[in-house]
């Protein structure tokens, strides 16, 4: 198993990152100078620059998924949750799920009369994870509240070249940096590799990351939404046609000279690149720019079928165009 399925397929809802993080410790060690991990959880891979002249920067990529975490437990051993991150409701009944120790479940539905309605958005109360407890007494010996859920759907390939898994949001972003930190030779400028915590429940980790760091430049690498599927939104962005160079996302305006960077090194390098625009959501360089005296930032995306689902869908050739694009930021520096 390749290391994109494994870090997929691993434990990591927010606020638990602590296996994604020893997975990537370990890949990533070899290829820095100092390694750390800081309070509140992110993980700093440092490669100084060669010279003193060059820019400081920042790549970011959060290691957190979305999952369900336990409010009650009922007298028949039912596991009554909310969610934690952006959980949407008609993704989760009858999918499986996974407890950090191990306790497998399934979320169950409650039976609905108005049918047409519920099915389009049930409401997480009439839900709960059955771990196949005959009541409260032994459900406690396996879980408890508070305990956190992740979902537990295994990495596949669809048509060879497509990866299908939860959690790609933002494990392709880990292990693109991985990758770009293995291929890099020698670097003109200081490269902080940073794998960030609690990103999906409102970009934490990369707000800590950054004041520590100090960065001049930073960009996020995390996934984006896609207007090719049938009926989808209008979005200029589709799986398989290269790495998308963020403008704005709901939270983010990119700066232009990053943004026009980008997209010249894309072009330079002959890599399909696209242009975004994502009118709902936002990710870790919305919260970086902020800090301290700001931050000049951009975002790479890898373009990504039902994002925040069980079966989210990237393309390996945008992954490897976003992998070649890094490399060389890292080569290059950033404006
Ligand atoms: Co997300
Ligand atoms: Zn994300």
């Amino acid at each position: 198993m390749g290391l994109i399925e494994e870090l997929c397929n691993a434990y990591g809802p927010a606020g638990r990152e602590h296996r994604v993080r020893g997975m990537i410790e370990k890949e990533i060690r070899k290829y820095c100078s100092d390694l750390k991990t800081d309070r509140l959880g992110n993980l700093i891979a440092h490669r100084p620059a060669k010279s003193k002249r060059g820019q400081k920067i920042m790549l970011c990529a959060h290691m957190d998924e979305i999952g369900l975490i336990v409010t009650y437990i009922d007298k028949n051993g039912f596991l009554r949750f909310t969610n934690v991150g952006g959980v949407f409701s008609e993704r989760v009944p009858y999918q499986r799920v996974v407890f950090e120790n191990g306790t497998t479940g399934i979320v169950g539905i409650e039976p609905s009369k108005d049918t047409a309605k519920s099915a389009v958005k049930p409401k997480f109360e009439k839900m709960f994870i059955d771990i196949g407890a005959r009541d409260r007494k032994s459900a406690e010996k396996l879980v408890h509240i508070g305990d956190i859920a992740a979902f537990s759907q295994q990495a596949v390939y669809i048509n060879k070249k497509r990866i299908a898994a939860k959690a790609l949001d933002d494990r392709v972003g880990c292990y693109c940096l991985v990758e770009a930190a293995k291929r890099l030779k020698k670097s003109s400028q200081d490269i902080y590799f940073v794998f960030s915590v609690q990103e999906e429940v409102g970009l934490r980790g990369a707000r800590t990351g950054a004041y520590a760091i100090e960065p001049t430049h930073a960009l996020a690498i995390d996934v984006t939404d896609i207007g090719d599927t049938p009926e989808a939104q209008k979005m200029d962005v589709s799986v398989g046609k290269g790495v998308a160079i963020k403008i704005k996302d709901s939270q983010f305006i990119a700066n232009p000279v990053i943004k026009d960077k980008l997209a010249e090194y894309a072009q330079s390098l002959s890599l399909p690149y696209q242009f975004e625009i994502l009118e709902h959501g936002t990710t870790d360089a919305a919260i970086i720019q902020l800090v301290k005296e700001g931050v000049m930032s951009g975002v790479l995306s890898v373009p990504t079928r039902y994002i925040h689902s069980t079966s989210e869908v990237c393309d390996l050739d945008d992954i490897n165009a976003t992998i070649k694009l890094l490399t060389h930021i890292c080569e290059r520096g950033l404006g």
